[in-house]
């Protein structure tokens, strides 16, 4: 098996679960917060620099790469870890999301989807096989089945059809599938925000024996208590003893309930793209270091924050740098929206092990303030 969950413990607390994830690029501790690198790179960040911030797992992604510079090339220069020099775990996502969120007059049909790339217009075709063969030609530790996330919201006839047109694309993709051994391929559970729906897709994936499961069709635009009730809808009907992913969300909130509700993983360009607009999050909540306010300012981002950034230099500096355009300032705040993720996960690792994420989650909030995200 290829990658294979190992549970440590439940917090007696919350439910929540620590374990570890091991994979062929090393051993994950979850609950684990994955920075995403769409494009084969953390936006602006070294694989050196986010190894030195803690992550232990990145996400790229199969839309992209398809496109550019092309999967076929990707192979060539020895997979996706070589191609980038980042050594340790990668989690490719299917496509199945940019493709509806990113391509233009896109076409669905049960074979797969036509579309026309967001770069020249170029005529393409993804089909849940052909996602597979670009997937296992990139190499990643964990692959995504091919999925389609319905928008949100859409009629229940609509979400239906699709998330079981989604569970038949989850068997063609298991079926060829051409390296289990080392690369291992989760399924994803759809069903919008319907109950019986995500119970039906739960269920039919689960019958299908994926090594993991992912929540996908989440974080769409949904109030947030919504998309925790949904959660407690799903994750009963998944397999105790596998990892269980919940794609797309990573504001701090939604981690901490999300980890409350059973999920071990978690993927989100949140940190990174507020990061180029000067906004950080910090203990005290989101802060936006362009503000003026910050003209004088000669402290920390977050004075609890032992980042490099937050070791190095000011609020000052960094706002002078990102109103003058400089790389350097998106680098800064890049570094430390990542590591303070990294951080918080680290300290829900904690807190599952001494039994008391509830109480983590309400001194988190109490500091974090009102501006929950
Ligand atoms: N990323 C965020 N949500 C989704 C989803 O529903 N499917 C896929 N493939 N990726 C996602
Ligand atoms: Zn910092």
């Amino acid at each position: 098996m290829a990658v294979h969950y190992e549970h440590i413990k439940t917090c007696k607390q919350s439910g929540a679960r620590l374990g570890k994830l091991h994979t062929p690029h090393g051993t994950i501790d979850t609950p684990v917060f994955m920075p995403v690198g769409t494009q084969a790179t953390v936006k602006s960040m070294s694989p050196e620099e986010v190894k030195d911030l803690g992550a232990q797992i990145i996400l790229s992604n199969t839309y992209h790469l398809f496109l550019r510079p092309g999967h076929e090339l990707v192979k060539r220069a020895g997979g996706l870890h070589s191609f980038m020099n980042w050594d340790r775990a990668i989690l490719t996502d299917s496509g199945g999301f940019q493709v509806f969120s990113l391509s233009e007059m896109r076409k669905i049909t049960e074979e797969g989807v036509h579309f026309r790339s967001h770069l020249n217009g170029d005529k393409l075709f993804i089909s849940p096989e052909i996602a597979m063969e670009i997937q296992n030609a990139l190499g990643a530790d964990i692959m995504m089945a091919f999925d389609e996330c319905p928008p949100f919201p859409a009629e229940y006839d609509y979400i239906k059809a699709s998330t079981e047109r989604t569970t038949r694309w989850a068997e063609r993709c298991l079926k060829s599938h051409a390296r289990t051994q080392d690369q291992a391929l989760f399924g994803i559970v759809q069903g919008g925000m319907h109950a019986d729906l995500r119970k039906m897709s739960a269920q039919d994936l689960v019958s299908m024996d994926f090594p993991g499961y992912a929540i996908g069709g989440l974080s769409v635009g949904e109030p947030k208590d919504i998309m925790y009730r949904v959660l407690e809808d799903t994750v009963p009907f998944l397999p105790f003893e596998k990892p269980r992913y919940l794609m797309g969300v990573g504001s701090p909130d939604a981690l901490l309930e999300g980890a409350i509700r059973g999920i071990d993983m978690f993927d989100c360009v949140l940190p990174t793209r507020i990061a180029r607009n000067g906004t950080v999050m910090t203990s005290q909540g989101r802060l936006v270091v362009r503000n003026a306010k910050f003209t004088d300012d000669f402290g920390p981002l977050d004075p609890n924050c032992d980042c490099y950034t937050c070791q190095h230099y000011s609020r000052a500096y960094i706002r002078h740098l990102m109103k003058a355009d400089e790389m350097f300032g998106v680098r800064l705040t890049t570094y430390h929206n990542l590591y303070f993720l990294v951080q918080l996960m680290n300290r829900v690792r904690q807190a599952i092990s001494e039994d008391r994420l509830l109480d983590f989650r309400d001194e988190f909030f109490e500091q974090y303030g009102l501006n929950k995200e």
